[in-house]
């Protein structure tokens, strides 16, 4: 072996990254996907060290985090600075920047140039766009362009006005028959994986064994083949209405607002700061500091 080896240009730009191709074989393995959501660079550092294999930089920010009624006014600033967040915290899992409405609508040309803004300057492996339809086309140019691409069907929040709302999707036969349709148009588009949220569990595992790519599942039961949950539902953050596919895992809420609720006490009885939390100045400096403040108030 040589004593000075060259330097592993393109493997240490990959270093620990899951290589987005393993997704596949998790799949052909019949190994479960584990996806979550993060908005900043605390959760995406700990959603690596918790071993999660894809973190989504979701417009569900709007709602959870920036306190909105739904994510329709979400800006691709936004996703593309929590990208960035993210991106600074985890390393291992491939983050997925998800495209909000209004960025890919337009044209192939806009949704091109704004997904390649959140590879190049917002660290994303790829991003997500919501809805078959037109979305179908702007999927494929994505992919043209070389960024990897997630498809979302079933409950499209971006869309949940002309859905009718907040509400379960596919539940009727022809309603499943199209849904199925627009995943498999998604996945001829090149996409490497489909989201299906709030679909009937029969539904969502049969349009997982028509796929070849994977589904992520958020309220379509256990059959697909991985499972995606937002960070502040799961962790018990979010005050507003929890969707019923939602299982909390901790109530981070309560801990925090008695954690605030301690701190507040102790500054008001002053037990807060205690000597370790103070710094110290050097005996002659403080006695100097007290000569010079006599000075001062003998000069006024
Ligand atoms: O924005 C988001 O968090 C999502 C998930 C619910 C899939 O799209």
């Amino acid at each position: 072996m040589s004593d000075n080896p060259k330097p592993q240009r393109y493997a240490s730009w990959t270093a620990g990254k899951l290589p987005l191709p393993e997704l596949r074989e998790m799949k052909r393995r019949g190994e479960k996907i584990v996806m979550v959501t993060a908005y900043d660079a605390p959760s995406g550092r700990l959603a690596d060290a918790a071993g999660v294999d894809l973190i989504l930089v979701g417009d569900s920010s709007g709602m959870v985090v920036h306190g909105r009624e739904s994510t329709v006014a979400v800006s691709l600033d936004e996703i593309l600075f929590m990208t960035q967040w993210v991106t600074r915290g985890a390393k291992r899992p491939l983050v997925v920047a998800d495209m909000p409405f209004g960025s890919y609508e337009v044209s192939n040309e806009q949704a091109v140039t704004n997904a390649v803004r959140l590879v190049k300057d917002g660290g994303a492996d790829a991003v997500k766009l919501e809805r078959g339809g037109t979305t179908v086309a702007r999927a494929r140019a994505i992919v043209d362009a070389g960024v990897p691409v997630m498809g979302h069907v079933g409950l499209t929040p971006q869309t949940a006005t002309v859905l009718g709302g907040f509400k379960a999707q596919g539940r009727t036969a022809d309603r499943a028959t199209l849904l199925l349709e627009e995943a498999a148009a998604l996945e001829a588009a090149g996409c490497f994986a489909v989201v299906l949220e709030a679909v009937p569990a029969p539904v969502a595992r049969t349009v997982t064994r028509v796929l070849a790519v994977p589904t992520i599942g958020i309220g379509a039961g256990a059959g697909t083949d991985g499972q995606v949950l937002v960070w502040h539902d799961m962790l018990g953050m979010y005050a507003g209405q929890r969707p019923r596919f939602v299982k909390q895992y901790a109530d981070l809420a309560s801990v925090t607002q008695a954690a605030v609720e301690r701190y507040a006490a102790e500054v008001r009885n002053g037990s807060f700061p205690e000597q370790q939390h103070t710094y110290s100045i050097p005996e002659e400096e403080l006695e100097l500091f007290e000569e010079a403040l006599a000075e001062v108030r003998a000069a006024r």
